[in-house]
């Protein structure tokens, strides 16, 4: 049954008339046309749709919409500033050419700002084991390691 739900989404609130158990990615792509999450398996299991809640990273293709209502939700558009600047992490992608087809480049950069707030100077090692859930079949992760570290010295 459809319900009015707030959100609060990059920064800004929404209300949107949607069933509760609708998962948070379809919201996010077909209701507010943010796009940077992708719908890669639908089953927590590749990381294509990360995003953040309450900074943490999180899969949002089987997330029930009414679990994040009093959440802060930030999407890959969110991580750019008021000015249009990309975050660090975003410029540290693009410096290091981290991407091929690009589908998994989401997942991978959400990933890596929730990995640095946390842990400002990770270890290959850390870095490989906080991304694990981010598949890639393109084969990029030695240069999202690569993009990880040069973040890191910016941020
Ligand atoms: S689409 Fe959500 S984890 Fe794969
Ligand atoms: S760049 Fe193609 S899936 Fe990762």
């Amino acid at each position: 049954m459809k319900n009015n739900l707030k959100l609060h989404i990059n920064g800004r609130d929404h209300e949107i008339n949607i069933d509760p158990s609708t998962p948070l990615l379809y919201v996010l792509r077909n209701e507010l046309k943010l796009n940077g999450p992708k719908f890669g398996c639908g089953l927590q299991q590749c990381g294509a749709c990360m995003v953040l809640i309450d900074g943490e990273a999180r899969p949002s293709c089987r997330m029930p919409v009414g679990t994040v209502l009093k959440s802060k939700i930030t999407t890959l558009k969110g991580l750019i500033g008021n000015d249009g600047a990309l975050h660090p992490v975003q410029k540290a992608f693009v410096k290091e050419q981290a991407a091929q087809c690009g589908y998994c480049l989401n997942g991978m950069v959400i990933s890596s700002v929730a990995l640095l707030e946390k842990n400002k100077n990770p270890s290959d090692t850390e870095i490989r084991q906080e991304l694990a859930i981010n598949i890639c079949r393109c084969g990029v992760h030695s240069r999202v390691i690569k993009a990880v570290k040069t973040a890191a010295q910016d941020l």
